[in-house]
C-alpha cells in the first residue's frame, strides 16, 4: 500500500484528519502530531514549503497494517512470520514516480524536515529508510534518524552491530546509501525487521505486498519506486555529535559521535508528501513492537504451544511482552519465559498467561498475575543481561549492548484437578432486549 493509497484508504474510511491551516514545521507540526497521536493526519500547507504536504500517523494503529495487508489484527503476527520465511525478489522498473522530479541542486534545507522538540539537536528526518549494500550480505534496509547539518549533510544515528553499521565497518571508503522517505506501508514494516544477515528486506516487503523498485541515478542501489522522496549519497567515516533527540521511550536520548552522510542527488514525486514520524509516538511504537512479536512467537513455539504474543505500548512497545500459551506441562510457563528472552534481545519484562486470558487487555493480564502468580515460586529473575540501549535505567556501555536485569512472571494456572479453582466463574448469557435494555 503506497503512501498515497493509504491517504485514500484513510479518507474513505473516515479516519483521516486533514489540517488545512498553514502549519510551521519548526515545533508546531510536532505539537499537533502529539495532540493527535494515534490518528493519521494530512497537513495540506506548510510554512516556507509551499510545494509540500506532510503526513503523520501512517502506522499509528495496528488496524492500518491489517487493512494494508488484507488481514485481521490478530493475523498480523502470522502474515509477517510467513513473509519472513518467504522473501520474493521485487521487479525493477525503468522509470518510477519517485524520480519524476530531479533537483538540479542539492539543498536539504529546502525540504520540510521538522524540528520536533525545543531540546532536539536540530531538524530531523525520522521516517527515512536507508538502503545500503553489504559487500558480503547484499542489500539491507533500515530506519536511521537523520539530523540535518547543512545543505548537503546529515548526522545519522547508526546503532552498533546492526546491518548498516556492519557494512560500514567493511568499507575503507564511503558506503553508498539511498534514503527513501514516504515509503509504502510494507516497506516501512520490512525496514523495521531484523531478519538474519543476507535476507533482503525489500524482498520481504514484496512478499507482503507487490513492491516495485527502480535503480538510483547516481549510486548502485535500488529504491521503492513509489516512495515520495529519494536522497542519494554516501555514509562517510567522519564523526560528529548527533542528538539529543527523544527516542521510543519518550525520554531524551543523549549526544553521541555518529557518522556524517553526504547527499549528492535528490529526486521526488510531483506534489510530494513528506512523511513525518513523531519520535516515541504510536507510529514509532507500532513499527518497533509489532515486528518483534513474530520472533518471540517463533521462539516460544519451539518449547511449548504458543497462541499469541503482544508487545504492550506501556512497555514502550519494545521492552514488555505478554505471551499466551496453551499449557501442556507444568514447566511450560517457565520455558516460555526463557524462550521469549531469546526471541527478542531487548525484552526486559514478560508475563506468561493461559488461553483464557485476553492478552490484549491489561486488566485481564493483571488479574492473572493477581490470582495465578506467587513471586517466590513463579518469578524468573535475571541479573546483568544484555538489554536495550533505549532504557535510561539500564547500565549503558558506549558502543555495546546496555546491561539490565530482566524479569519473567509465570501467571499460568496449574494443570490437572487444581486448575478448576483458578477459572473465572461464568454466568449463562441472557437476551437483554427481553429486559427492555438496549446495548
Ligand atoms: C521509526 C524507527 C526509527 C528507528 N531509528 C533508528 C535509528 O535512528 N538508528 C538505528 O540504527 N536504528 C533505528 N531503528 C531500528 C532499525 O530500523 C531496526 O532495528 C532494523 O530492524 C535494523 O535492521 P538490520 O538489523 O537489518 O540493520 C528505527 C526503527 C524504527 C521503526
Amino acid at each position: 500500500m503506497t503512501l498515497r493509497d493509504f491517504v485514500v484508504w484513510a479518507e474513505e474510511t473516515g479516519v483521516l484528519i486533514e489540517v488545512e491551516r498553514e502549519v510551521d514545521t519548526h515545533l508546531e507540526l510536532a505539537r499537533v502530531m502529539y495532540a493527535l497521536d494515534g490518528r493519521p493526519v494530512l497537513f495540506h500547507r506548510l510554512v516556507d514549503f509551499p510545494d509540500w504536504r506532510a503526513i503523520a500517523g501512517v502506522c499509528a494503529q495496528r488496524q492500518h497494517f491489517a487493512a494494508a495487508l488484507g488481514c485481521t489484527v490478530a493475523e498480523l503476527t502470522h502474515r509477517v512470520a510467513d513473509a519472513l520465511k518467504q522473501p520474493v525478489l521485487p521487479p525493477l522498473l525503468d522509470s518510477a514516480p519517485c524520480q519524476e522530479i530531479v533537483e538540479t541542486q542539492v539543498d536539504l534545507t529546502s525540504l520540510p524536515i521538522p524540528r520536533y522538540h525545543p531540546k532536539d539537536g536540530g531538524r530531523y528526518v525520522t521516517a527515512g529508510v536507508a538502503v545500503i549494500k553489504d559487500p558480503d550480505f547484499g542489500r539491507n534496509i533500515s530506519f536511521h534518524r537523520l539530523m540535518l547539518l547543512d545543505k548537503r549533510h546529515f548526522a545519522a544515528r547508526i546503532v552498533e552491530k546492526r546491518g548498516t553499521h556492519t557494512a560500514m565497518g567493511k568499507c575503507v571508503d564511503d558506503l553508498p546509501v539511498a534514503i527513501a522517505i514516504g515509503c509504502p506501508m510494507q516497506v516501512l514494516l520490512a525496514a523495521a525487521m531484523s531478519p538474519p544477515k543476507g535476507v533482503d528486506e525489500l524482498s520481504i516487503a514484496h512478499g507482503l505486498l507487490p513492491t516495485s523498485l527502480v535503480r538510483c541515478q547516481t549510486v548502485d542501489l535500488e529504491v521503492p519506486a513509489e516512495a515520495e522522496l529519494i536522497l542519494e549519497g554516501r555514509i562517510t567515516h567522519t564523526l560528529v555529535d548527533e542528538g539529543p533527540f527523544p527516542d521510543l521511550t519518550e525520554t531524551m536520548d543523549g549526544v553521541r559521535r555518529q557518522p556524517v552522510i553526504e547527499i549528492d542527488h535528490v529526486t521526488h514525486r510531483r506534489e510530494p508528501i513528506f512523511h513525518a514520524l513523531l519520535p516515541g509516538g504510536m507510529e514509532h511504537k507500532n513499527l518497533m513492537g509489532v515486528l518483534r512479536e513474530p520472533t518471540i512467537f517463533a521462539a516460544v513455539n519451539e518449547v511449548c504451544r504458543c497462541t499469541g504474543v503482544y508487545i504492550t505500548p506501556g512497555g514502550t512497545s519494545w521492552m514488555h511482552a505478554v505471551v499466551q500459551i496453551d499449557k501442556q506441562h507444568e514447566e511450560d510457563g517457565r520455558r516460555a519465559i526463557w524462550a521469549a528472552f531469546q526471541g527478542h534481545g531487548s525484552l526486559k519484562h514478560v508475563v506468561v498467561v493461559d488461553t483464557d486470558v485476553n492478552l490484549y487487555e491489561g486488566a485481564e493480564v493483571e488479574w492473572a498475575i493477581a490470582t495465578r502468580f506467587q513471586a517466590d515460586r513463579d518469578l524468573v529473575l535475571l541479573t546483568d543481561k544484555p538489554g536495550s540501549s533505549l532504557d535510561p535505567s539500564a547500565t549503558q556501555v558506549p558502543g555495546q549492548k546496555a546491561r539490565t536485569a530482566k524479569m519473567g512472571l509465570d501467571a499460568t494456572a496449574p494443570l490437572g484437578e487444581k486448575r478448576r479453582e483458578y477459572e473465572k466463574v461464568q454466568y449463562a448469557p441472557v437476551n437483554l432486549a427481553q429486559y427492555g435494555v438496549e446495548c
